[in-house]
């Protein structure tokens, strides 16, 4: 018995898109060829970065982090290698004005990003306000948490101006001290957010 002869079937209609699928396809990969991915590794590539308003070039693994890329490539210690996994936040830096803590992030993940550390509050023997109020309020005891610290209390302070005590909490929730200074760290943000500086009014 032979299948009448319905026309346009919803299959033949199907077969019809596939067929002109493949071949649009197959034009447009011949118009504009893949571009071949950059490759990097095995061994050191140099990358540049962004890092407290200069370009600084270093030479990194693909598996650095910017932690180890800032510490060992850069000489730039502030930040500080204290559990290594993204839980204390001892190696906090800006990247694009926000906390981040550089153990967590690849060096290469951060070019064209602008990069702030600790080191870019002091030029010479002059330092930060923020600084002076982590001074005059005790903030620290050992200081192994103070340069992360200060970067989420900066951030905290350029994002919110004058903050309230739950916003100073919930910003600083990324940093642990060991030594318990949360209380006089607030202090010195609040101190700062006022104008206060160092042993001044
Ligand atoms: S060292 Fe990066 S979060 Fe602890
Ligand atoms: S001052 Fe010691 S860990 Fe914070």
């Amino acid at each position: 018995m032979t299948t009448p002869d319905r026309g346009f079937s919803r299959r033949s209609f199907l077969k019809g898109s596939a067929a002109a699928g493949i071949a649009t396809t197959g034009i447009a990969a011949a118009a504009t060829p893949t571009p071949k991915p950059t490759e990097f590794g095995p061994g050191e590539h140099e990358i540049t970065l962004s890092i407290n308003g200069k370009e600084r070039k270093v030479k990194v693994e693909t598996r650095t982090t910017l932690l180890d890329a800032l510490r060992d490539g850069l000489d730039l210690t502030g930040a500080k290698k204290v559990c290594d996994r993204g839980a204390c936040g001892g190696c906090t830096v800006l990247v694009d004005g926000l906390p981040a803590t550089s153990c967590m992030m690849l060096a290469m993940d951060a070019v064209g990003r602008e990069l702030r550390t600790v080191e870019s509050l002091a030029e010479g023997a002059t330092v930060h306000p923020l600084v002076q109020n982590f001074a005059h309020c005790d903030a620290m005891q050992c200081g192994f948490c103070t340069p992360g610290m200060v970067m989420s209390s900066l951030a905290c302070l350029e994002r919110r101006g004058k903050p309230t005590e739950e916003q100073m909490r919930h910003d600083l929730s990324g940093n642990l001290c060991r030594c318990g200074t949360y209380g006089r760290v607030m202090e010195a943000i609040q101190r700062t957010a006022a104008g206060g500086q160092g042993g001044g009014k």
